[in-house]
């Protein structure tokens, strides 16, 4: 493992409009991780067609996504930001790995079964070996670390797996086995209307979310209707427990502050949700509005976006090419 140069790569799903749980559990590490990595940040569309996309709504997403990287301080220059679809690596490897990975580790994979439901025959095969494709993302740049959320560590786990059995079967240290990077408090940012659910751009509630593209004044009124209690707020981490939407609301207020949840509860014990929901709504356009409006200036100009993703393919394609050569060698392609 040692021998690997350290390289981080995520990928984040065109999917919709970017909210403030992609921003903090993600992006904002993403932005952090800069310091003290070399890292490649990916559009995945290709994961995103697993399920049914309107293809003109697939293709404003992207550049949103790439835009709020942008915006939220990813440097495109310096490191790598790119679309999945454009470097053709992804799923050549992809397909390899779609040799070495087992078919009882995919239906093992939770997010499968829960999407797939009852509906198991008829959801499409891209669903099903969507984890291979995550792991031929991440290993064909011999990438040693991914920032995700808790959704995704079982498919970073077969990512393991499958760098694990390539090296065995094939008896070579090629794939290094790639770590999880689960960073800050607010890794996981609750529904404002039901503390025990995922903030998540499904949810049919709008009040459910904010938006990186929210205006000022509809942060305000959504911070100002989350769900709370009437009681005052406690001075403990432990009374949080059940209190959900209390907790997601210090939560929240402590990552854009980068505080503990102690400290920040410390400020708030036996006071009001509206002093808390006040400065929340406060910091939160501090924290999101100069980032809207620099999405908002960059999707004034979708050429320049456009010439960042190529720049970036060209990039990724330049790490990814030779590695996946050594990759045909080894299993004899050539
Ligand atoms: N599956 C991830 C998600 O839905 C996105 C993703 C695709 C990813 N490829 C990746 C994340 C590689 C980390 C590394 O959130």
């Amino acid at each position: 493992m040692s021998s690997f140069q350290k390289r981080v790569f995520s990928g984040v799903q065109p999917t919709g409009t970017l909210h403030l749980g992609n921003y903090l559990g993600a992006i904002k590490n993403f932005v952090e991780l800069q310091k003290e990595f070399e890292c490649i940040y990916c559009v995945v569309d290709q994961h995103a067609i697993t399920v049914e996309q309107n293809p003109a709504e697939l293709r404003s997403n992207t550049l949103e996504v790439l835009a709020s990287f942008i915006a939220a301080g990813v440097d495109y220059k310096k490191q790598i930001i790119f679309q999945q679809s454009s470097v053709a690596e992804h799923s050549q490897l992809a397909w390899v790995f779609n040799c070495v990975s087992r078919i009882g580790w995919l239906n093992r994979m939770t997010q499968f079964k829960d999407k797939a439901g009852k509906n198991k025959e008829n959801v499409s095969v891209g669903l099903m070996v969507y984890p291979n494709l995550m792991a031929a993302d991440i290993l064909a740049y011999l990438a040693t670390h991914v920032p995700v959320g808790d959704d995704q560590k079982q498919h970073l786990e077969l990512s393991r797996d499958i760098a694990q059995k390539f090296n065995n079967d094939f008896k070579v240290d090629f794939f290094p086995l790639p770590e999880p990077l689960i960073y800050g408090n607010a890794t996981r940012v609750m529904s404002l209307r039901d503390g025990t659910k995922k903030m998540s751009k499904s949810d049919a509630s709008e009040f459910s979310r904010i938006l990186l593209t929210d205006s000022d004044d509809d942060i305000s009124s959504k911070i100002k209707k989350a769900k709370s209690d009437s009681d005052l707020i406690p001075d403990n981490k432990d009374q949080l427990q059940n209190k959900p939407e209390c907790l997601n609301l210090i939560n929240i207020l402590s990552a854009c502050s980068n505080e503990s949840i102690e400290k920040t509860l410390v400020s708030y014990a036996g006071k009001e949700y509206s002093k808390l929901k006040n400065d929340l709504a406060d910091k939160l356009i501090q924290v999101i509005g100069p980032i809207r409006t620099e999405i908002l200036n960059l999707l004034n100009n979708k050429d320049e976006l456009n010439k960042v993703l190529d720049m970036g393919s060209e990039k990724a394609s330049t790490i990814a090419g030779p590695i996946l050569k050594e990759v045909y060698k080894i299993v004899g392609f050539r």
